[in-house]
């Protein structure tokens, strides 16, 4: 597996497994079909209340612990220090394991600065091998990297070909901060998998639209966890590391950008109100 060097000097995996909206009674075996497919990395969270899953079908699989990369978040309800410290404790006794390879903070809403330093500590005393933050743009993100001990390894962002982050990538360098993708295959929205262009694409090098959206990010050193709870879809969005996309198509694909900071506007009330009430 392809991987990148974060800031930390950690190696991750440029593909992933996401279990977002995939029911914690078939999450155990989403991610042990996953496992078995080849991804080594799993990305889960508090808030999917499907820790457990992901957690049994690693303990399952046989593999290596030190041979995967999983990835947590903590939620909202869970912020600041304390909170967020024991609720760590909780997501790591879910996992079955003794660390996580990335611990996020979710959202940018609560005491965010407070779980920051949870996670801090965690990283500190080996319960994470790295740190980083999901959804923070603009303004949030300056001014958490202007106010934390150890800088930010990941951002979790909306990024696919209709939302490239060309503007937080460029904030984002000047902290070496790395870019993951969340939505990598717009969750479907904007017509993705029947897009004319990435099927002109796809056929060209005898590929689907997602392996094309996919091979889009990770060419360019973006590591992407799409989510699918169907093993030959898994297989299919796995399949991206035997072809590569040309100048034409990287310029054409590039163009398709648009709305570079995702379809959420965190700055937004309502929308702020909607996920701040989503409890766990
Ligand atoms: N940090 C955050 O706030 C945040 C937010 C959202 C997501 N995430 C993470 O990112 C992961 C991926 O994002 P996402 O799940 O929102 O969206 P996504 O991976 O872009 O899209 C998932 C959708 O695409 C379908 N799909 C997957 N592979 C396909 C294929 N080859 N052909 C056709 N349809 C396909 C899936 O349906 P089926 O399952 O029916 O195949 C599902 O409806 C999540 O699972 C989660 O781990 C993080």
């Amino acid at each position: 597996m392809d991987t990148i060097l974060l800031n930390n000097g950690i190696r991750m995996p440029l593909l992933g497994y996401g279990v977002f909206k995939v029911d914690p009674k078939e999450c155990e075996r989403c991610v042990a079909d996953a496992l078995r497919t080849g991804y080594k990395m799993i990305d889960t969270a508090q808030f999917y209340a499907n820790e457990e899953g992901v957690g049994k079908a690693v303990m399952e699989s046989g593999i290596n612990r030190e041979d995967l990369f999983i990835v947590t978040k903590v939620w909202i309800s869970n912020s600041g220090d304390a909170k967020a410290c024991s609720s760590i404790e909780e997501s790591l006794k879910k996992l079955r394991t003794d660390y996580v390879d990335l611990l996020l903070v979710h959202q940018p809403y609560g005491d965010y600065y407070g779980t920051y330093r949870a996670l801090e500590k965690a990283l500190e005393s080996g319960k994470t091998r790295a740190i980083g933050l999901s959804n923070f743009y603009n303004d949030r993100f300056c001014d958490l990297t202007q106010h934390c001990n150890i800088i930010p390894a990941i951002n979790q962002l909306e990024t696919n070909i209709f939302s490239q982050q060309t503007e937080m990538r460029s904030l984002m360098s000047t902290t070496g901060t790395s870019l993951m993708a969340w939505g990598p295959m717009a969750q479907g929205k904007d017509a993705f998998f029947s897009n004319d262009i990435l099927l002109k694409i796809g056929k060209k090098h005898g590929k689907t639209p997602s392996q094309i959206g996919l091979r889009f990010l990770v060419q360019q050193g973006i590591p992407a966890i799409p989510k699918t709870t169907d093993p030959a879809r898994m297989a299919e969005n796995m399949d991206i590391f035997d072809f590569t996309l040309d100048d034409e198509d990287m310029h054409t694909l590039t163009s398709m950008n648009i709305h570079d900071q995702g379809t959420r506007s965190y700055t937004d009330p309502a929308y702020a109100h909607r996920i701040i009430s989503q409890k766990i």
